[in-house]
């Protein structure tokens, strides 16, 4: 499938700024040229993912699409037990129904926004315990996305077990880069949840991903096919949340997996009132065929590859101009570091936001901030939560754009960076909703 690409001014997109409240999600996307905001929902299908969406049952329940579904998820990821829902955020809402009470606490790394938005809304507490070498975007590690044991094992020690009802690693780690978790932090991890009794679950947005990056980077894995390093890796899980927005390369789609008879059971109730019966939980048939058969490419060593490189392909023109990234690269985005790039804005106006504007208005490249817009107030002090690093996420639909569409972006942003001691004012909110608010922040220039 090819789309047009629109061209447009800078005083146009100046204009279009302002009336989107600077807000990038607000512009509509015949004003982007291109488009970077996220590797959700975004992907190309394939030529067998469209034929496969002609073939969907659309029976209400036991279609044979939710057996595709069934089969695919038996055979790349070892569970007996899923509920398909319409995306990451809904598998969540419904597991977690299952599993959080008020004043329950969830360790992990670095949780993305939703999973920490549907813990919070419950009353419960997300804590973080990612290695803290996360936090050093120059220094290398291979795994930046792994947790660090020490934090855990404190955390689990000092805290009533009956408070934790799950350790989950998010895979890869969005929001430290898009960084991988190593087989090794899955299985140390795993073992301090047994010792603790605890169960272990994975948010697998970009499981594949992080096999890739296993394979590239562990020892002993290096000759191994991706599907044997995603079995093993999921070996260790208990149960799983999945956005199929990312790795199983669909438009729309979710599901959970588990090992437990009970929990499904259990899950069930909440799919149905949540999501749709059981058998389709949200989703068309075709829309399962298509799921099932993405789950099959998106574990196909080549295709990672290229996909991978890509997304280093543009990091590495970045690196070439002076401008500072989270590294290694991470797999579906570069993440660049906005406080290095633009030092005289001050943190109250929103650094990373103020970059993401800056590269839209310079070349219509839209990203996205993943800084103090998205990490919401204090859910008690009401107060901004400064994160440790602002981010600019420039992240990588899949099969979509050239290397070419590479090399304009990191130009873009390279004029953004040689004028970047003019830019010393950021944001001030207008408007701002309780959570989440970076999806429909307002804001005027500070
Ligand atoms: N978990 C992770 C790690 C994610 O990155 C996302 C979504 C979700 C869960 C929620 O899934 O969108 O299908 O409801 N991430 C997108 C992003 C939105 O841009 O990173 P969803």
């Amino acid at each position: 499938m090819v789309e047009p690409l629109g061209r447009s001014s800078r005083e146009e997109r100046e204009l279009w700024m302002k009336e989107a409240s600077y807000n990038l999600f607000n512009l509509s996307s015949d004003k982007v040229f291109v488009d970077l905001l996220t590797d959700s929902g975004t992907g190309a299908m394939s030529d067998r993912q469209w034929s496969a969406l002609m073939m969907g049952d659309e029976s209400y329940a036991g279609a044979a699409s939710y057996f595709k579904m069934k089969q695919a998820i038996s055979e790349i990821l070892g569970f007996d037990y899923f509920l398909p829902t319409h995306q990451g955020r809904a598998a969540e809402n419904v597991l977690f129904s299952v599993l959080i009470k008020e004043g329950d606490m969830i360790p992990g790394n670095a949780h993305f926004d939703t999973t920490k938005g549907h813990i919070e809304f419950r009353k419960a507490m997300a804590v973080d315990c990612t290695i803290d070498e996360a936090l050093e975007p120059a220094r290398y590690h291979p795994f930046k996305g792994n947790i660090d044991p020490g934090k855990l094992e404190d955390f689990l020690r000092l805290n009533p077990v009956e408070r934790i009802p799950f350790i989950i690693i998010t895979l890869t780690c969005n929001t430290s880069g898009g960084q991988p978790v190593s087989m090794q932090n899955i299985r140390e991890v795993k073992s301090i949840a047994d010792k603790y009794g605890i169960p272990l679950i994975f948010d697998a947005a970009r499981f594949a991903e992080n096999a890739y990056f296993i394979r590239e980077r562990e020892d002993g894995y290096a000759d191994r096919p991706i599907r044997q390093i995603v079995r093993e890796m999921f070996s260790y899980a208990d149960a799983m949340t999945m956005s199929s927005k990312k790795d199983a390369i669909v438009n729309m789609g979710g599901f959970i997996a588990m090992r437990s008879h009970e929990l499904f059971r259990h899950a069930s109730v909440f799919n149905i009132m949540f999501e749709g019966y059981i058998t389709y939980g949200g989703m068309s048939g075709r829309d399962m065929n298509a799921l099932a058969q993405g789950l099959y490419e998106g574990t196909e060593y080549d295709y990672l590859d290229t996909r991978i490189r890509q997304v280093a392909y543009l990091g590495e023109r970045l690196k070439h101009f002076g401008i500072q990234c989270q590294e290694p690269f991470g797999g579906h985005a570069i993440f660049v570091d906005a406080r290095h790039f633009l030092p005289h804005v001050p943190r109250e106006e929103y650094v990373a936001q103020t970059l993401a504007v800056e590269l839209y208005i310079e070349g219509g490249v839209r990203g996205v901030e993943i800084g103090t817009l998205l990490a919401d107030r204090d859910p008690v002090t009401r107060q901004n939560r400064y994160p440790a690093l602002e981010f600019l996420r420039l992240a990588i639909p899949r099969r979509v754009y050239t290397n070419n569409h590479m090399e304009y972006t990191a130009i873009a942003l390279a004029n953004v960076f040689e004028r970047r001691e003019q830019i010393s004012k950021g944001f001030r909110i207008v408007r701002e909703a309780p959570i989440m608010r970076h999806f429909t922040v307002e804001l005027e220039r500070a």
